[in-house]
């Protein structure tokens, strides 16, 4: 069940989102696994606004139908229905976020503390899935480079890896005989990709908190680079000093690249990538758009890249 917002509510009358997020914590606990079983689709969503970002695209957002509908995390299953299905077992409050490495401070964030400050905002972009479809979503979240002020990264640190919840109770994925991908998914960025502006950590979308499905209660959002550079419901963030293995890339590397910038120009071993189905536009029949360098985001990024031959570190 979802808690919509109607349209005539004012901002000033919106739940604080540290208020919120307490309650949210109550209703878990005190209403235990029988609420979180008659809500398959996780808890409540609550409403989570922040101002529009200038980095926003003005293209027609993807419904909100769609964006929670299908969707890609492999520890529900592999279905694009499958974690709309089933992620609702997945138990995101009390949730914490554990930030270590070489760090001058770290810390185990609670999550109400990670979105205390500074200001959420909302960041309407256009992904784009490494599958060949791309989407317009308007998230709600606040800018990576943020938390990594927070915690004094030192200067030995060069890459930051992200690993997400490995709980086999509440992740039905988990418990395949044969396995997808090696659990717990992992991804990394180049510290100056993660500290770029674009870089979003996400708590909501459509104006209200994460689903379970997009990766609840907080996951990366990376606009130009391949969908599955977005790690779903993270719990751990760690400074290294070394590039760190990334799920797909390890699955195949000849396939997945640590990089992963949306490349029009660099196909898929096994497919083009020049082009995209926009979910939402007509099925399998609608006309296909073409890809951009960097998924449009060239003017904010290809700086990041200069140098680099793209078609080696796809
Ligand atoms: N994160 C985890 N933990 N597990 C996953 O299977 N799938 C990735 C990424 N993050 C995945 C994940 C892939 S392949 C994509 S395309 C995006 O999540 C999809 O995000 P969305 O479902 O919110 O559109």
């Amino acid at each position: 069940m979802l808690i919509r917002r109607p349209d005539d509510v004012l901002p000033s009358e919106i739940t604080p989102r540290e208020v919120y997020f307490n309650r949210r914590q109550w209703m878990a606990g005190a209403a235990g696994l029988a609420l979180t079983a008659s809500l398959p689709k996780g808890l409540e969503a609550a409403p989570l606004s922040g101002a529009k970002s200038p980095f926003s695209t003005d293209e027609k957002k993807t419904s909100r139908e769609d964006v929670t509908s299908y969707n890609n995390y492999y520890e529900f299953g592999t279905g694009k229905e499958d974690p709309a299905a089933k992620a609702g077992s997945l138990k995101t409050a009390p949730w914490t976020v554990k930030v270590d490495g070489m760090v001058g401070k770290p810390a185990e964030f609670a999550i109400e503390d990670l979105i205390k400050s500074p200001a959420l905002e909302e960041r309407i972009y256009r992904m784009r899935c490494v599958e060949g479809w791309s989407m317009v979503i308007p998230w709600v979240g606040f800018p990576l480079a943020d938390l990594i002020k927070r915690v004094e990264p030192l200067g030995s640190a060069k890459y930051i890896a992200f690993e997400t919840a490995f709980r086999p109770d509440e992740m039905p994925g988990l418990d395949s005989i044969f396995p997808v991908l090696e659990w717990p998914y992992v991804e990394g960025l180049r510290l100056d990709e993660a500290m770029n502006p674009l870089t979003l950590l996400a708590v909501g979308l459509y104006g209200e908190t994460l689903p379970n499905q997009n990766g609840a209660p907080i996951r990366l959002v990376v606009p130009w680079k391949y969908g599955f550079k977005g790690i779903k419901s993270i719990t751990r963030i760690s400074f290294v000093d070394k590039q760190p293995p990334t799920s797909w890339n390890k699955q195949a590397p000849s396939e997945y690249g640590f990089y992963a910038n949306v490349n029009p120009n660099v196909d898929h071993p096994r497919w083009s990538q020049a082009t995209e189905r926009r979910i939402g536009e007509g099925g399998l029949f609608a006309k296909r758009r073409p890809t951009l360098m960097f998924n449009g985001y060239a003017e904010q990024v290809a700086s990041l890249y200069t140098g680099m031959d793209l078609r080696k570190l796809y």
